[in-house]
């Protein structure tokens, strides 16, 4: 690929110039991976005080899978080995593993460190990343920028959440939504026309006490008190975080296709974030796109966290929903407050 020189007079690089000098870099596998054990809605109708109705009325979910004894980087590596079969790479290869969780087995070490040892990734360096419901596309930025630049040849971008770890089953607003699960892509020079093109990130800070876990950091340490408060469990301020997705998701996708020159009708699949069915429906509609190039498995698995994208996407690629030359969009939204759009051409 020709490069050209970046000027080194003082003064601003143009973003041309940048742009030219890095590699491209493409999806070569995806893989997921989730727990056997499924949650339905008639099995939270027995423990708390909830219906199959008002759960499928109000988020589109009829079941989700939750561990039994597993935990974030099982699914993780699962999902892993599974991405790296796909692309074809040997675990020996792997330069980098990046891991978006917000429920790490423990403290410390990172989830990244149990995937290395897991898939015998020898060489690989790695590191966690906590975005929330937005880890994924954090991740997925920050594997393809240092594989872009030529910081590392590879990279396994993985979203893995036990999220059924910080849910409160007698907290019948929260516990029907959350559901656990590992996605994984490999990053590397395209083989073909596939490539990712762009990214969105952003916070709103001001609204981070809207998805919050309160105790067990560094505010509020674990103790007999915070845990018999049960404030080592997630809460979230659903009609709030509700608006704030239905905004979002449109605009994130409105603004990768307007720095890209696209238009709606250029895209030929969403994956958004599997929160809320009514949240893809509504912003789906605000986009004009129609459902059928919106992928959802919210109804199989609820809200995944950072799992949620990846396994979309996986299930949309091994089912020969995305097809080569495909250009996808990615988003998601959430704890931060939080938001992040990829565009990619697959
Ligand atoms: O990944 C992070 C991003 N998170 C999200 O995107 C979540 C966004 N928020 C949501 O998806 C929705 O706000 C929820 C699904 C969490 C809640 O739906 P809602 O339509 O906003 O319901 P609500 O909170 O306004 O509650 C309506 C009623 C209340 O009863 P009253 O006050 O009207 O008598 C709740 O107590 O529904 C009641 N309710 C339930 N009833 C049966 C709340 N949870 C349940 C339940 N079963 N599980």
């Amino acid at each position: 690929m020709a490069t050209q020189p970046i000027s080194l007079e003082p003064g601003p690089t143009p973003w041309s110039a940048l742009r030219t000098c890095v590699r491209p870099v493409a999806v070569l596998g995806t893989g997921a991976a989730v727990p056997e054990r499924t949650l339905t809605n008639a099995d939270l109708a027995a423990m708390v005080d909830t219906s199959d109705e008002w759960i499928v009325t109000r988020t589109g979910i009829r079941e989700r899978r939750v561990v039994s004894g597993q935990a974030t980087s099982d699914l993780a590596i699962a999902a892993g080995q599974r991405a790296l079969e796909v692309a074809g790479l040997s675990p020996e290869r792997l330069e980098l593993i990046v891991v978006a969780t917000v429920t790490p087995d423990e403290v410390c070490p990172p989830v990244a460190c149990r995937v290395q040892a897991g898939l015998s990734a020898r060489r690989a360096a790695g590191f966690d990343l906590s975005a929330a419901c937005s880890g994924f596309l954090n991740a997925l930025m920050t594997g393809h920028r240092l594989v872009a630049a030529g910081a590392f040849a590879n990279c396994l971008v993985i979203g893995a959440d036990v999220m059924s770890a910080m849910t409160d089953y007698r907290q019948r607003e929260l516990c029907v939504l959350f559901g656990d699960a590992a996605g994984a892509v490999v990053l590397g020079e395209p083989v073909g026309r596939g490539a990712i093109l762009d990214h969105v990130v952003g916070l709103d800070g001001r609204g981070a006490g809207m998805i919050t876990t309160p105790a067990g950091g560094s505010r509020r340490p674990a103790s007999a008190a915070t845990v018999a408060a049960g404030e080592h469990f997630l809460r979230m301020n659903g009609k709030e975080v509700f608006k704030f997705a239905v905004q979002k998701l449109p605009e994130v996708v409105d603004e990768l296709l307007v720095r890209n020159g696209l238009r709606i009708d250029d895209l030929a699949l969403l994956v958004p974030h599997q929160a809320n069915l009514r949240i893809l429906e509504a912003g789906a509609k605000r986009l004009g796109l129609p459902m059928e190039r919106v992928v959802t498995n919210v109804e199989r698995y609820g809200n995944t966290a950072a799992g949620s994208i990846p396994l979309a996407l996986d299930e949309a690629a091994r089912s020969g929903r995305i097809r080569a030359g495909d250009l996808v969009a990615l988003v998601s939204f959430g704890g931060g407050l939080s938001w992040a759009g990829t565009l990619l051409r697959w």
